[in-house]
């Protein structure tokens, strides 16, 4: 199975304040890959890591079994995107050319600008994410879930092979969880993407994903497929909370969180 990802003895601290301790772990290709965990345990700082945005000359990352620091970065932004965690805007550009900023790496040179091809690769992704009602609005006046959905829409416009994707259904209704884990499955399956997500909801990780990475205190806890990680014991373990695991009929756990007080 080939690696798309590769991190060995990876240590990363803000300051004095060590945050990832020793991370190894590999990410096979054409997956759906889950980081959980709680609330500042490492997943974040994982992924800009993984982007090289916090050390770029990083030794303990190989990408496609090169090691990160051989990349340029426009290389790298040509092979991975990024959904954020937060993104605030500060211009009143609209949607299509936010969107159309995901193809910047592709430009031959900065001050050459978009072709029309680049336009018509950003509004395409609008229009199979169903977002191209939006595509003439301004982005800072959709609200916090459409905004969330057209920042899927500019990774994509990206073209990566590698998406990388921080709560990408923090700010999303139910369906629209559904709809956009999906589409990101249907991604991997059919356009030979790899896809990792930091995801806090476990239900969807189970739906939706591979195998599972449990980060605990800056430290890979467990790792394995939904059914071998999602136990009572495990999720008491990595988040102080007592749980009843129930099976669907393909044998998928779904999680439900008992009562602390
Ligand atoms: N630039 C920074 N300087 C100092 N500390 C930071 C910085 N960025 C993050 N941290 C701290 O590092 C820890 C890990 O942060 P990180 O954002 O990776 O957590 P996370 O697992 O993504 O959490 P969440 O689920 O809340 O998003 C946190 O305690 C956070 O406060
Ligand atoms: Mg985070």
């Amino acid at each position: 199975m080939e690696e798309v990802i590769k991190i060995t003895n990876l240590s990363f601290s803000y300051g004095d304040k060590n945050i990832l301790k020793n991370i190894t772990l590999k990410i096979e290709r054409n997956k759906v890959i889950g980081i959980l965990g709680p609330n500042g345990c490492g997943k974040s700082t994982l992924l800009k890591n993984i982007l090289g945005y916090l050390n770029k000359n990083n030794e303990n990352i190989e990408i496609f079994q090169k090691k990160e620091k051989e990349y340029t970065q426009k290389e790298k932004a040509k092979i991975m995107a990024l959904v954020p965690q937060k993104s605030s805007l500060s211009s009143p550009m609209s949607v299509i050319d936010f969107v159309t900023m995901g193809r910047l790496p592709h430009l031959k040179n900065s001050w050459e600008g978009y072709s029309k091809k680049d336009f018509d690769i950003a509004f395409e992704t609008l229009k199979i994410l169903g977002l191209e009602k939006f595509s003439n609005r301004i982005a800072l006046s959709l609200s916090g879930g459409e905004f969330q959905r057209v920042l899927l829409a500019r990774a994509l416009t990206q073209e990566p092979k590698i998406l990388l994707l921080d709560e990408p259904t923090s700010a999303l209704d139910l369906n629209h969880a559904v709809d956009l884990m999906g589409r990101v499955k249907k991604l991997v399956k059919n356009h030979d993407i790899t896809a990792v997500a930091v995801l806090h909801d476990l239900n969807l990780a189970s739906m939706f994903c591979d195998k599972l990475f449990l980060i605990k205190e800056g430290k890979v806890a467990y790792q394995g497929t939904p059914k071998e990680v999602l136990t009572e014991k495990i999720l008491e373990d990595i988040y102080q909370l007592k749980s009843k695991i129930i099976y669907d009929e393909n044998k998928k756990p779904y999680i439900i969180p008992l009562e602390k007080f």
